[in-house]
């Protein structure tokens, strides 16, 4: 066996063989399957997306409406989920109640049969299917409401904002909430994916491997950045502080949040579709005033922080997508969770055709063979 050198993080260190999504982060390129994202960001949809990271090709027509069929009539959350819901405290992060609703299915569908067909689609559906309405009720109950029942007249992401804002979405929000589905579906060994595989590596259940891969999400440093971003907008508050802003930020060696990559050293191509899909919205329903402070900011890291390859990446204008879309900033990592299950569950899938338990190894920086000094003596 060769032994490699250490690298924090595990940087450029292939941690397995996939054939679901391609990154070339030098030139910017992101594909599904082969097919570039803008490709797929025009002209599909994100249960066909998610058809296609899941089952390796895109569906026949028969096959895509089967598909939406069986999940859209398994979007509803069984009344337990939703009283265990209502314990929940309201001031709770939304990706918290994601989690232990994600990891409760696994109470209701205990039976495991990792290696029949049927089984793995009906884990896929139900997973796809049930994770948008658990949290949209999360944000319905924790207002005092009722949850919206969901509706099987909608397609995936009209359904969505539909249960989240109480009314029906008009088509573009509806479209441009969908396009935002595929562009976050998938993205190669994300922290998230990687969570995802090591948990099913282990044989455990596919809510198991979701709930571990949302509990991976959150962090600030991972999709929890999109939060970030508007908080740090908000901070900056002026085109006129975005200068003053950065010098300070860079003297305290802060993170600038939704900038930087592991893998992109240019502009993430998701985040160049996502400011495309703010200004259409922006253009029917009106500017954000956070958006001109983002743009700015984004001219001023490029020329601070361009030579070492720091660009925007996918959470720096999705939180500006969202807002205009009525979602309150603690769901965007939710919604974000909503979209990458598509990528987790491939990779579930991926990962159970070829199994082997992940299990690195370290390099040990402790003692040996130390003297155990009793406690009367230390
Ligand atoms: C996502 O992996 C994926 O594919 C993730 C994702 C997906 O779809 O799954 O694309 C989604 O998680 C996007 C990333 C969201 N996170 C943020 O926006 C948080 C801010 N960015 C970072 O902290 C950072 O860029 C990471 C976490 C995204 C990447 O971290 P790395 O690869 O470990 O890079 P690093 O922290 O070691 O930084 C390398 C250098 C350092 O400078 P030097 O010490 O070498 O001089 O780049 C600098 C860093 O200081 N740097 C930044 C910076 N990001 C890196 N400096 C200022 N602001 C930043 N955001």
């Amino acid at each position: 066996m060769t032994v490699c050198e250490y690298r924090a993080g595990l940087e450029g260190i292939p941690a397995t063989q996939s054939s679901i999504s391609y990154v070339d982060g030098q030139r910017g390129i992101l594909e599904y399957r082969g097919i570039p994202i803008e490709k797929l960001a025009e002209q599909s949809n994100f249960l066909e997306t998610a058809y296609l990271l899941i089952w390796g090709e895109l569906p026949t027509q028969e096959e895509l409406k089967l598909f939406e069929h069986e999940i859209t009539h398994h979007r509803r959350l069984k009344y337990r989920i939703r009283d265990m819901m209502k314990c929940f405290p309201e001031s709770g992060h939304p990706m918290d109640a994601l989690q232990a609703c994600a990891a409760a299915l696994g109470l209701f569908y205990s039976k495991r049969a990792l290696d029949d067909p049927a089984y793995i689609r009906a884990a896929v559906i139900r997973l796809l299917a049930k994770i948008p309405t658990m949290v949209a009720a999360f944000q319905l109950m924790r207002k005092g409401n009722d949850p919206v029942q969901p509706r099987d007249d909608l397609g995936y992401a009209a359904n969505f904002l539909y249960m989240l804002n109480e009314q029906e979405p008009d088509p573009l929000p509806a479209k441009i909430f969908e396009v935002s589905l595929i562009l976050h579906a998938e993205h190669t060994i994300n922290a998230s994916t990687f969570s995802a595989m090591v948990t099913a590596s282990t044989l455990t259940d596919p809510y198991a491997v979701v709930a571990s891969a949302v509990g991976t999400l959150a962090g600030p440093l991972h999709g929890g950045a999109s939060e970030e971003v508007i908080f740090m907008l908000e901070e900056i508050g002026s085109v006129e502080n975005v200068r003053p802003w950065l010098e300070e930020q860079l003297a305290h060696k802060s993170k600038i949040m939704g900038f930087g990559h592991r893998v992109y050293k240019v502009k993430d191509p998701r985040a160049t579709i996502l400011q495309q899909l703010a200004e259409k919205l922006f253009e029917k329903y009106g500017r954000d005033k956070y958006y001109d402070v983002a743009v700015e900011l984004e001219q001023a890291v490029a020329e601070k922080l361009g030579h070492k390859g720091i660009y925007p990446n996918v959470d720096f204008y999705s939180g500006l997508v969202y807002r205009k879309l009525g979602i309150p900033t603690d769901l965007f990592t939710p919604v974000f969770a909503i979209s990458r299950t598509a990528g987790w569950l491939a990779h579930w899938k991926e990962q159970l055709n070829e199994n082997r338990i992940f299990r690195p190894t370290q390099i040990y920086t402790g003692l040996h063979d130390e003297p155990y000094v009793p406690i009367s003596e230390r």
